[in-house]
């Protein structure tokens, strides 16, 4: 799949733009804050209805205007297709697919794939664990767009549950039935949820490893699952248990935690409250590796997540990479550069051309960006 067109409307710093793409490989250039993440955080909107890095859509509209507005052009599978998104400041957001309203956000979503790589991402370790929850959603949305209502529905029914939390005041001789029902549906979607991402971080490390070794050479790669009300799982091996099995030890959890639920008015179990940890050598790298052995990690698996979704989608996905490229030694650099395969279309940004080899600059399209106008090269 690529990208034909992007058109923004008062996104971010740009009033209006309209840039249009002919090639797979596209380079940003320009100094600092001219809006080059901008761009990238627009396309990545497209494909998951959220931000690498806002906490609000709010902070997408530009200042002091009402809405801000995203349109593009994609081609998947040989097919065109028009999206385009409208947040306005008050009410919701609306979609459209060829100009048809969608409210299911799995119909947008499902038109358009990325992978993003962000210098923050080459925090993943470092970062808090609502982070790599974060990304790993994020990413599972690129292939179930279908997840991404499973998991509105769990926040939902997370915040009903906590708002009635907040209303038994800590005491608990209250009637507790309606806290039943909110536990009941959280068990569903929750066990729903954690069975989709263990399985999907169980293919996702499959692939990792395998990329993880050719850059470190001698190094074995693996992660963990550390679930709030299952042991920790070993992502290497399959998951043996079914999904009923976890709905039956959420909902026990669920029963057990009860009484402290409703004496800290919070819900302290479930796969809001899960976690990844990754291991070198068997030893925690969150810990113990260094930040060279760290974004190695990082590297390994943004390029799964790339290969994965080919696999199981068909076609590739589009590659966002923001100034990371800057960050990464010439090893690392080149071996992210080979592993993109042609068929891939790349939206890179940067400061400036040095850090790509001739070779690759030569079939590239550039792009400059200065005080908010984008002039193609
Ligand atoms: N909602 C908004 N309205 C107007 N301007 C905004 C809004 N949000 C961010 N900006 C501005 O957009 C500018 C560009 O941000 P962006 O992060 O894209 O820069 P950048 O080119 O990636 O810079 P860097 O090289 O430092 O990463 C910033 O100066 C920021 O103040
Ligand atoms: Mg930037």
């Amino acid at each position: 799949m690529f990208i034909k067109k992007l058109q923004l409307k008062n996104f971010r710093n740009y009033t209006d733009a309209d840039i249009e793409f002919s090639k797979k490989k596209i380079l940003f250039i320009g100094k600092n804050a001219q809006g080059k993440t901008n761009l990238l955080e627009a396309v990545f909107y497209l494909s998951s209805l959220n931000s690498f890095r806002a906490k609000s859509d709010f902070e997408l509209i530009k200042w002091n205007e009402e809405f801000c507005n995203i349109k593009a052009e994609i081609n998947k599978y040989d097919i065109n297709s028009e999206l385009e998104i409208n947040i306005p400041l008050q009410g919701r957001k609306k979609l459209k697919v060829n100009g048809i309203n969608k409210s299911k956000f799995s119909e947008f979503i499902s038109n358009i794939s990325t992978v993003c790589f962000t210098t923050n991402d080459l925090l993943l370790l470092r970062g808090t664990p609502d982070d790599r929850r974060k990304w790993l959603d994020l990413a599972i949305c690129q292939i179930f767009p279908s997840y991404i209502e499973r998991l509105n529905k769990y926040n939902k029914i997370k915040t009903q549950k906590n708002n009635y939390l907040k209303t038994l005041k800590g005491n608990i001789q209250s009637d507790l039935s309606l806290l039943d029902v909110w536990n009941e549906q959280l068990a569903i979607t929750g066990s729903n949820i954690t069975y989709i991402r263990i399985n999907f971080l169980h293919e996702l490390l499959k692939i990792a490893k395998d990329k993880h070794q050719k850059i470190s050479s001698d190094e074995i790669f693996t992660m963990n699952y550390n679930s709030s009300f299952l042991n920790d799982i070993e992502l290497e091996s399959k998951y043996p248990n079914t999904i009923e099995y976890i709905l039956e030890q959420f909902t026990l959890q669920l029963q057990e935690k009860k009484q402290d639920e409703i004496i800290r008015a919070q819900s302290l179990t479930g796969p809001h409250r899960d976690d990844i940890t990754y291991f070198i050598n068997s030893i925690e790298a969150k810990k113990y590796a260094s930040q060279g052995q760290q974004r190695t990690i990082v590297l390994a698996l943004k390029l799964a997540e790339l290969q994965l979704i080919k696999e199981k989608i068909n076609t590739n996905a589009i590659l966002l990479l923001d100034d990371v490229l800057a960050e990464l030694d010439d090893i690392r650099q080149n071996y992210l550069l080979d592993a993109i395969g042609d068929d891939t279309q790349t939206i890179i940004t940067s400061v400036d051309t040095l850090h790509f080899q001739h070779e690759y600059l030569k079939d590239v399209e550039i792009f400059e960006i200065k005080d908010n106008i984008i002039i193609k090269n």
